[in-house]
């Protein structure tokens, strides 16, 4: 059951707030840093903001996605490139699922093909979740960036694999959604993943598949913060 806000905020909302609000405070100064996409991200951009106003936070950001370029502007947040900062200090950024070993699915936004790009860019990687998003194992759905010009064969080659794949729509959109690279979402079930690093290496091999959003290859560098009712805990990798 969908919780009732309270003043306008749930208890998932506030949870995000605070895993947000200590991502940024893991910010220091002069760092380049990537900006993930999503509600969680929101929040820690929120309090870099009022850190860069009222402590004088020197930063320069990447985004992930035209939400997040669009709110880091509004915030003043100074962004940056990939291109220009190839090297990133660290990235914050939400994820939909995150397993015991820290590995993660992302991509409800429909923005993992940047996500991976800036978490690969980054000497650490900063997820930001309510204490909902932590599971036993991963379930899925995984989200793949489909290029157009493939999406039929790759429908094919999920369905061999024994995947459910469903073309995600647009909401307020007729027809599938468009990613900010210009390509398709295909969301697809597996049931519990039991070997993620080995489907997402297979699922990355398919052609025309740009990226997936299993997300295992950053684990060593990855410190997950989850927030709860009050506050918030870091995990890490033992
Ligand atoms: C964007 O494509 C996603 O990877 C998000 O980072 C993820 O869905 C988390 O979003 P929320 O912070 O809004 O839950």
């Amino acid at each position: 059951m969908k919780e009732k806000p309270l003043h306008g905020e749930t208890s998932v909302d506030r949870m995000k707030r605070e895993a947000g609000i200590h991502a940024a405070e893991l910010v220091e100064d002069g760092m380049i840093i990537g900006l993930g996409t999503g509600s969680t991200t929101l929040y820690a951009m929120e309090h870099l903001s009022v850190l860069i106003e009222e402590n004088g936070l020197r930063i320069q950001g990447v985004p992930t996605s035209f939400q997040t370029e669009m709110r880091a502007r509004q915030l003043q947040i100074p962004l940056t490139t990939l291109d220009a900062s190839p090297e990133l200090d660290l990235a914050i950024d939400g994820a939909d699922q995150v397993d015991p070993d820290l590995r993660l699915i992302k991509g409800r936004g429909a923005a993992m093909t940047r996500e991976k790009c800036v978490a690969a860019a980054a000497g650490e990687l900063v997820i930001v979740v309510d204490a909902g998003k932590c599971v036993r194992s991963l379930t899925g759905p995984v989200p793949l960036e489909v290029i157009p010009f493939a999406l039929h064969p790759v429908i094919l080659g999920i369905r061999a694999m024994g995947g459910i794949p469903v073309l995600r729509n647009g909401i307020r959109k007729d027809g599938p959604v468009i990613t900010d690279n210009g390509n398709f979402v295909l969301d697809c079930s597996f049931g519990e993943i039991l070997e993620p690093e080995r489907l997402e290496g297979i699922l990355t091999l398919i052609p025309g598949v740009l990226s997936c959003g299993l997300f295992c290859e950053f684990v060593e560098k990855t410190t997950v913060v989850v927030g709860e009712e009050g506050g918030c805990r870091e995990l890490k990798r033992s």
